[in-house]
């Protein structure tokens, strides 16, 4: 069994709460001989500007770029609202992403049987739900030129952000998008605003042409972000896969947590292009939720979201799909039992603190393989 490099990443507030109920789950699938994880540890974010006054060191940046696969929780909060721009918490994150070439993140967004109570919306709405949000994650307006405040002197100042897509970026992603849907339902919705937009412009003709020329066996349709945020509360289960850019996959995948009842389950993946060689890629996995500052330190934090990660982990980077399902078995059952984290607590039969959720999973975990 070959060993499986992995970079960890626990970042600030309960990103490091998460983490260590993700630590507890790969050191039994060593001790049990199911995997040879190596763990190496990092920082970034708030964690590493205290330390090196970086968001990320050069140093971890080359470990991460070494490792089979980096795993990282959250970054950010208001420890670190006054610490210049270019090194705040989340420029480690985002320079991670850039630097490795993290173009396509992967946000599914799953209702778990027993949480349909949970969700703000009606069970019916949200009971069966089985979306996977493709955002690009390496360009549009997150990284586009110029980006900066200008001081007009007469007591004004500009601000200036910029959407830049290419052909290349956008028929990237819709083929990601593309072929997660061939192995799920078949449908695409691809999501821009070209009625206001230029890059929406381009966005709906690259995927458009994309699919006649190699996926006219797929379904496609095209919604306005605005609506489509409309459609994920009205009704999401008519969406199969959704690929869109930057900035609203960001909103749009904070939206459907709440679909699943919590930020706190949404996992995601962020990955890059496959090396044709190797037949290996550059890959992070990461919750969608932050570092939750109100709760950070209290114990409180859901962890399925990071489990979820690692699950995805499994899955994308190692061919370990079994594993990945084995995992997520383990998280539906202990919600079945009851078994919740404050921010799930609807039905309810016992509230359980961060490390006790994830001391469940890993008890269902062990009841399987025994
Ligand atoms: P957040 O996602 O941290 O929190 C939003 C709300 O969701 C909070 O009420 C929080 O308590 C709750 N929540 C989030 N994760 C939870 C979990 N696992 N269990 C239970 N409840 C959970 O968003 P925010 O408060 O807007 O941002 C806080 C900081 O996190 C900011 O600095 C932001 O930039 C950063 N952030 C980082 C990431 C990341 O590292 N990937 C993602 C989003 C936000
Ligand atoms: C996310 C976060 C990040 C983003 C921030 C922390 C840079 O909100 O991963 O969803 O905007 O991409
Ligand atoms: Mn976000």
């Amino acid at each position: 069994m070959s060993i499986i490099k992995l970079f960890v990443l626990p970042g600030d507030g309960i990103g490091p709460e998460v983490m260590a109920e993700v630590e507890k789950i790969v050191a039994w699938l060593n001790s049990e001989g199911v995997a040879r994880f190596e763990i190496e540890k990092g920082l970034v974010g708030g964690a590493a500007f205290d330390a090196h006054g970086a968001a990320i060191s050069e140093a971890d940046m080359a470990r991460a770029k070494a490792a089979d696969a980096v795993l990282l929780a959250a970054v950010g909060g208001p420890k670190w609202d006054g610490v210049p721009y270019d090194v705040r918490p989340e420029a480690g994150l985002l320079r991670l992403r850039k630097d490795l070439a993290l173009f396509a993140n992967l946000r599914p967004a799953i209702c778990y049987p027993a949480l349909a109570d949970a969700s703000s919306l009606k069970r019916e709405i949200v009971e069966g739900l089985d979306l996977m949000i493709v955002r690009e994650l390496t360009g549009g307006v997150y990284f586009g030129e110029p980006k900066q405040i200008i001081d007009l002197g007469n007591g004004q100042k500009r601000a200036i952000d910029t959407q830049v897509y290419d052909t290349y970026e956008i028929e990237r992603i819709g083929r990601v998008a593309f072929d997660l849907a061939r192995k799920r339902r078949n449908k695409v919705t691809s999501s821009e605003k070209r009625n206001v937009m230029k890059s929406g412009l381009l966005w709906h003709e690259v995927i458009s042409a994309l699919h006649v020329r190699e996926y006219p066996d797929v379904e496609l349709e095209h919604q306005l972000a605005d609506a489509l945020g409309m459609q994920l509360v009205r009704r999401p289960k008519q969406f199969d896969v959704i690929v869109t850019d930057n900035l609203f996959g960001d909103m749009l995948s904070d939206v459907a947590s709440m679909l699943t009842g919590s930020l706190g389950m949404l996992p995601s993946a962020s990955l890059g292009e496959k090396d044709p060689a190797s037949e290996s890629r550059k890959a992070l996995y990461e919750p969608v939720h932050g570092s939750a500052p109100d709760i950070a330190g209290k114990g409180m934090a859901n962890p399925i979201a990071m489990i979820g990660s690692l699950a995805m982990a499994l899955r994308y980077s190692f061919e370990m799909g079994e594993l990945a399902d084995r995992i997520e078995r383990a998280i539906s059952l202990v919600l079945e039992k009851g078994l919740r984290t404050a921010d799930i607590a609807g039905g309810a039969k016992q509230i359980l603190s961060t490390a006790q959720m994830g001391d469940a999973v890993l008890a269902e975990l062990k009841a399987a393989h025994s």
